[in-house]
């Protein structure tokens, strides 16, 4: 019962418990009806019983599982209390008593994640509690890197109900990249038709020798993408999309040849990336390529509507890793460099980056990107995702920006998560449960008023050698359940953090990923069935480099 993940700030436990059963109610108060429906159909597929939704007449009733909205809580609060009155779920929000449900669900045992019972006979019971939740962090999030190797959506679906179970509250999906473009667009209907597969694909880090040469692809529909925002909603889970300009964007151009810089390279003759790496072939920094760029924007914000959750105004134009090398080579890169009037390439990058930072904001709208967007001076409103370690967050802090804490070298969870030579195409540092669990997303040395800034932090799943949901399993979890811990509760200095005691809890959380089906990493290493022996990653031996 003190097995829960993320661990909350308060559980007092009593001596009884509350019976589930044919007469359980679930009554709902008023602006809890949606949390309602969804707490009645995941444990009515789990336990097999009725429980019927109903008004909340507010009188105890042994026999129910309450839920209410509550004044003095904040929108993520909760206050959860199991006793001789029976259940009684309160949130400041109808998010908090979403949230307060997820610790519900935890209480009644692994199977409460099955989808149908296991056993028909077997009694279900909330042992008597009072627990007492709010997260630390606003922001806890996942990104998905979906452009590399492209996730159905039934995966998407998935992982929206694994995050919500680990009390995660943004997804951000890498959209495009490269090697991929996974979003229809209805006025560039070639940037699906073209830019969402590849004839082949390498196999291992880029120096592999080895190909697949099954051709991969896929993409979402318009409607998918309305379903897995209205989905995540229904999670209290803010969906932010990520276009990524303007480097990662061969696949792009591969579709729209003229959206490359066509002075320097035959673009027509690109295909969608089939390796990885950074990449040469970087968007032409021209007027038409922001005109191309604001009618994908247009179809974007229709399909991301920024009422759907906290951080739905938030739009990921990523601006990372942009090779500079064709635009000091194009005439028409230089031209425009003198046009504008402008220092350099890298100027040029800040001014593509800054058009669509006004432009958002001219829309209601607010850019968040990746920390190079710093380099040339950003917005107000816009935010940055830090991932080359904790640098670009405390300049973006510092600036009065606001961050989410993302270092590649703490969270990227590509990164393997063991040393042995077992660990499946390993890749970068050895980043371990424990180093996650040790993980700080606030950097020591920003004042009070800085650190307000971080508006929290988020784990990435890049792609390249996870190539189906077995291998993304793997490497999220159980890290991601670290993750959550250190997103959600207020743990102390990475030293002092009784790791010992989540490795107990974890015990418990192993069996809840059991039930859910998912393909973790044990803890004693992976299964046959999860290494790949012969295929090349990129181990970085030593510890990674200092923050
Ligand atoms: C990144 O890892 N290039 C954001």
């Amino acid at each position: 019962m003190t097995e829960l993940i993320p661990a909350p700030r308060s559980v007092v436990a009593g001596s009884g418990e509350v019976r589930l059963t044919g007469r359980t109610r679930i009554r709902v108060g008023r602006g809890t009806e949606e949390v309602g429906d969804w707490l009645r159909t995941v444990l009515r597929q789990a336990t097999g019983l009725p429980l019927p939704v109903g008004r909340d007449s507010g009188d105890a009733d042994e026999e129910s599982i309450a839920l209410a909205l509550s004044a003095g809580l904040g929108p993520e609060e909760y206050r959860l209390v199991s006793g001789p009155a029976g259940v009684r779920i309160e949130g400041g929000s109808a998010a908090g008593v979403l949230l307060g449900a997820q610790t519900l669900r935890q209480l009644l045992g692994p199977d409460a994640y099955r989808r149908a019972p296991v056993r028909r006979d077997r009694a279900w019971a909330v042992p008597h509690v009072t627990v007492e939740d709010g997260p630390r962090f606003r922001w806890r999030g996942l990104m998905l890197d979906v452009a590399r190797h492209f996730m159905p959506k039934d995966g998407v679906l998935r992982y929206i109900d694994l995050m919500a179970a680990h009390k995660l509250n943004v997804l951000h999906l890498h959209l495009t990249d490269d090697q991929g473009w996974r979003i229809e667009i209805k006025r560039y209907p070639k940037l699906t038709e073209v830019g969402s597969w590849r004839a082949r694909t390498k196999v291992g880090h880029r120096a592999s020798p080895l190909w697949d040469d099954k051709p991969h692809g896929g993409h979402y529909t318009q409607d998918d993408i309305r379903e897995i925002v209205a989905y995540a909603a229904e999670r209290h889970i803010s969906v932010v999309p990520e276009i990524d300009v303007p480097g990662h964007s061969q696949a792009a151009i591969a579709a729209y040849p003229e959206l490359g810089n066509s002075d320097v390279v035959d673009t027509a003759s690109l295909t969608v990336w089939d390796t990885w790496g950074i990449n040469a072939n970087v968007l032409a920094p021209t007027d038409d390529t922001l005109r191309f760029y604001e009618g994908v924007l247009e179809e974007v914000l229709d399909l991301f509507p920024a009422d759907a959750g906290p951080f739905s105004p938030f739009v990921h134009i990523g601006g990372d890793e942009c090779s500079k090398d064709q635009w000091r080579e194009s005439d028409t890169a230089q031209k425009q460099i003198s046009n504008l009037g402008l220092a350099d390439e890298d100027a040029l990058q800040a001014w593509f980056i800054g058009h669509f930072d006004s432009w958002l904001a001219a829309r209601g709208r607010r850019l968040i990107g990746w920390d190079e967007i710093l380099e040339g001076g950003l917005a107000p409103g816009a935010a940055v995702s830090s991932w080359r370690g904790y640098a670009g967050g405390v300049t973006a802090a510092r600036a009065g920006h606001d961050v989410v804490m993302c270092p590649e070298q703490q969270v990227y969870l590509d990164h393997r998560q063991a040393a042995g030579p077992e660990e499946p195409v390993p890749i970068g540092y050895v980043r371990t449960l424990e180093d996650v669990y040790r993980f700080e997303p606030v950097p020591a040395e920003l004042t009070a008023a800085e650190r307000a800034r971080v508006l929290g932090t988020q784990a990435n799943v890049w792609t390249e050698v996870m190539e189906d949901q077995g291998r993304v399993d793997y490497q999220t979890f159980p890290r991601l359940a670290a993750l959550a811990e250190v997103a959600w509760s207020d743990l102390p200095a990475p030293a002092d953090r009784d790791f010992t005691d989540f490795e107990r809890r974890m015990t418990a959380h192993y069996r809840r990923l059991d039930a859910l089906g998912v393909g973790y990493r044990p803890p004693t290493g992976p299964l046959p069935w999860q290494q790949r022996p012969g295929i090349l990653g990129r181990p970085i031996d030593g510890p990674p480099p200092a923050r």
